[in-house]
Formats: structure tokens, C-alpha cells, sequence
């Protein structure tokens, strides 16, 4: 069995690299990525040397460059995690967002059509279900959920997802789509909230919490989310969507303070900024049909995750300081300074 993951050197796809090796040893696991700002080859350090691994530097969107890696390959399953993936950047230049995550797609569909393929998966988000209100706990995204986005990071994954649709009903193409809420956990890059709060607090820098800090995300472990596509791209039925998520719903003001408490930094660092755009107020999924057709779960409770989250960081310094004492740096003046 021969599976591209694309967008592997980044931080969901990383993980599921390291899974399925770990969980497949006969698989033979090409990881395609660009290398973006967002990718890192020394995140893929452990498994280079491994003769079932192969990385291979390549844009989605540059066809000759995927049509022939398809054609050296022969890929039977293609899972498809590379994407422009930060809401906030989205809102600064959406037009790399939909280059790459809508006709990406299409290139990488468009090579599994000539080339024949087992399955294509696309890695999906429960953003391009929009929000839901505060004051509705009882109101959850499912399957059936209408699609309503709120970001140009969001629209171009819902228009990606309709394009999926599209070629499974159009020409039968074997697909599933995964609709996974937030993800934290290992080599998350240090721009989305959880991993920059954590690399904030160890400088004693300030904590910039957005709006009131209010607005609800659905956390889940990533290794669960490796998991649950796991089982989806094996037993998944195809054309079905699946939602992943792990009914663990938190204010952004309260995983802050979490952060601060587990690494014993005083609150007084917590900075309320400018409210992003277009924020949506609460995300959450209700992962009903992967528990009852997959027998999915999640394994790893908040608790214990962030803890092991923040040891990782810990851990691995060297990883996340080289990341935001480079180009990172210049970013991050750039989008807090005015905040
Ligand atoms: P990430 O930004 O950490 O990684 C994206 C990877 O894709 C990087 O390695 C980057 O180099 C690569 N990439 C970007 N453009 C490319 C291109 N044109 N060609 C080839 N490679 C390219 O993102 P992530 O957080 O790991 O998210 C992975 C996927 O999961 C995305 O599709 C995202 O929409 C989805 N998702 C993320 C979350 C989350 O909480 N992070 C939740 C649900 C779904
Ligand atoms: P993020 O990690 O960017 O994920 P997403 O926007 O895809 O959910 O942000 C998670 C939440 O944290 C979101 O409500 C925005 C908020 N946030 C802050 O309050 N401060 C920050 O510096 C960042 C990056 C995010």
C-alpha cells in the first residue's frame, strides 16, 4: 500500500505520518509538501532515514510536478492535508488560500483521475460550518450541518469540499472528506493559539487574547484526529463526510489561563487585543456518525493533552525558538503591532 500525504511537513500532517509508520509498518508513506512558511523538514527528522519514507519538495498546485510523482508512485490511497491554514493570514491575503486549497485539490483529483486510485481523502475543517451562537450549548455542527463560512481561510476549504463532492458524483471518483474541529498537541506552529501562548508565556511576553476571549473551539487531541482518518480512509464509506470531534468545548480566555497556571506565569501577562474580523463565536461538533459507523472515540482527555502539549514545547525548544526567531518574527510585529 502506497499512501501520498500531502502537506506532511506541517503540524496534523506531520503527526499522521508518524502514525501511520508507527501503525503501518508495511505502508510505504510518500510525504508531498512545499515547504511554506508553515512546513518544516526538520519536523520530518525522525522518519527521513526510514526506507518505507520519502519526502518529496513539490507544490499541489504545480501539475507536472504532482502528474509525475503520481506516475513514479502509482499512490493507492492519497490524503490531502496541505493547505493555507491560518484564519489570520486569510484575512490579509486570501488569494494564496484559494490557489492552493481549492485548485490544489483540484490538481491532486485531477492526477487520481488519470492515474486510478483506491481513495482521496480531503482533510476538511468544521470552520466552513460557520458558528454557532453562545447562548445555543445545545446546537452542534453535524454532517448535515448547511455550509456558511465566515473566512476566506473557510470559504476556500468549503469550496474545496464541494469540488470533492463534485468529482465523486461527476466521475465517481472514490473520496471522503473529515471535518475535524481545533487540533493542539505536538509541532503545532507557533502563530494559532495554543502553541503561542505557551512560546509567549516561557519570553514572558504578553498574551494576546482576541475580543473578550470568549469565543468557543472545539479542542481535540491531534493524535485522535490521526486516528479517526486512519479508520476513514479504510472503512469510511465513500462520498460520506465525517465529522471528528471530541465534545471539548472551551472559551479562548480560559485554555490562556490553563497555560498560564500549568507553566506558573502570572495572569497579568493576558492582553486583550483588537478583535479579529469576521471572528466566529463558537465551534462544535457532534461526531454521532464516526462513533456509530467506525466506533471512533477519542482517547486523549484536555487534561492530560495539554499537559503533555506543553512538555513537548518544553521539550523541544529548539524546534519552536528557530521558527520565531526567523521570518516568523517579522509576521508576528506585523499583525500584533497595531492589536
Ligand atoms: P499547517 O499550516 O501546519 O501545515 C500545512 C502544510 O501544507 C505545510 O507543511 C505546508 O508547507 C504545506 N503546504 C501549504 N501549501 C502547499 C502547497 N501549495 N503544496 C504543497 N504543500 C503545501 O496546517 P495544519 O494545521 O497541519 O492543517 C492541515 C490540514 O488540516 C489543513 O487542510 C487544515 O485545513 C486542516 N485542519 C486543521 C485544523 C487545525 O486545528 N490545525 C483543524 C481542522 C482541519
Ligand atoms: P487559531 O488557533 O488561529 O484557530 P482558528 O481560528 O482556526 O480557530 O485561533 C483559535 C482561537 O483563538 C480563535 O478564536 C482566535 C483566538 N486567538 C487569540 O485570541 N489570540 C491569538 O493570538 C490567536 C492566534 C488566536
Amino acid at each position: 500500500m502506497t499512501i501520498i500525504v500531502t502537506g506532511g511537513a506541517g503540524f496534523i500532517g506531520s503527526n499522521f505520518v508518524f502514525h501511520m509508520l508507527d501503525k503501518h509498518p508495511d505502508y510505504r508513506i510518500v510525504c508531498l509538501d512545499k515547504l511554506t512558511y508553515a512546513g518544516n523538514l526538520s519536523t520530518l527528522k525522525s522518519v527521513m532515514d526510514n526506507p518505507n519514507f520519502r519526502f518529496v519538495k513539490a507544490d499541489i498546485c504545480d501539475r507536472d510536478a504532482v502528474f509525475a510523482l503520481f506516475e513514479e508512485e502509482k499512490p493507492d490511497i492519497v490524503v490531502n492535508f496541505a493547505a493555507e491554514s491560518h484564519v489570520d493570514r486569510s484575512i490579509e491575503d486570501p488569494g494564496i488560500f484559494l490557489k492552493t486549497n481549492i485548485l490544489g485539490t483540484q490538481t491532486l483529483m485531477d492526477a487520481c483521475r488519470k492515474y486510478g486510485i483506491q481513495r482521496y481523502h480531503q482533510v476538511s475543517t468544521d470552520e466552513v460550518y460557520g458558528d454557532l451562537p453562545l447562548d445555543r450549548p445545545d446546537l452542534f455542527f453535524t454532517e448535515e450541518t448547511p455550509i456558511h463560512t465566515s473566512s476566506p481561510y473557510s470559504s476556500s476549504k468549503a469550496g474545496a469540499d464541494l469540488l470533492v463532492l463534485a468529482y465523486h458524483r461527476t466521475f465517481g471518483l472514490p473520496v471522503t472528506i473529515s471535518r475535524c474541529s481545533n487540533n493542539y498537541g505536538p509541532y503545532h506552529f507557533p502563530e494559532k493559539l495554543i502553541p503561542l501562548m505557551i512560546a509567549n508565556a516561557l519570553n514572558d511576553k504578553p498574551l494576546p487574547v482576541y475580543g473578550k476571549g470568549e469565543n468557543v473551539r472545539d479542542w481535540l487531541y491531534v493524535e485522535d484526529h490521526c486516528k479517526a482518518i486512519d479508520l476513514i480512509i479504510h472503512n469510511g464509506r465513500v462520498g460520506e463526510v465525517y465529522n471528528i470531534g471530541g465534545h471539548n468545548e472551551m472559551a479562548n480566555i480560559d485554555i490562556v489561563k490553563i497555560i498560564c497556571k500549568e507553566l506558573n506565569k502570572p495572569e497579568s501577562l493576558i492582553t486583550y487585543v483588537a478583535d479579529r474580523k469576521g471572528h466566529d463565536m463558537r465551534y462544535a461538533i457532534d461526531p454521532t456518525k464516526i462513533h456509530n459507523e467506525l466506533g471512533w472515540l477519542p482517547e486523549t482527555k484536555f487534561a492530560d493533552g495539554i499537559k503533555k502539549t506543553i512538555q513537548w514545547y518544553l521539550d523541544n525548544k529548539e524546534w519552536w525558538e528557530e521558527i520565531i526567531s526567523g521570518e516568523y518574527q517579522a509576521y508576528y510585529d506585523k499583525m500584533y503591532s497595531n492589536k
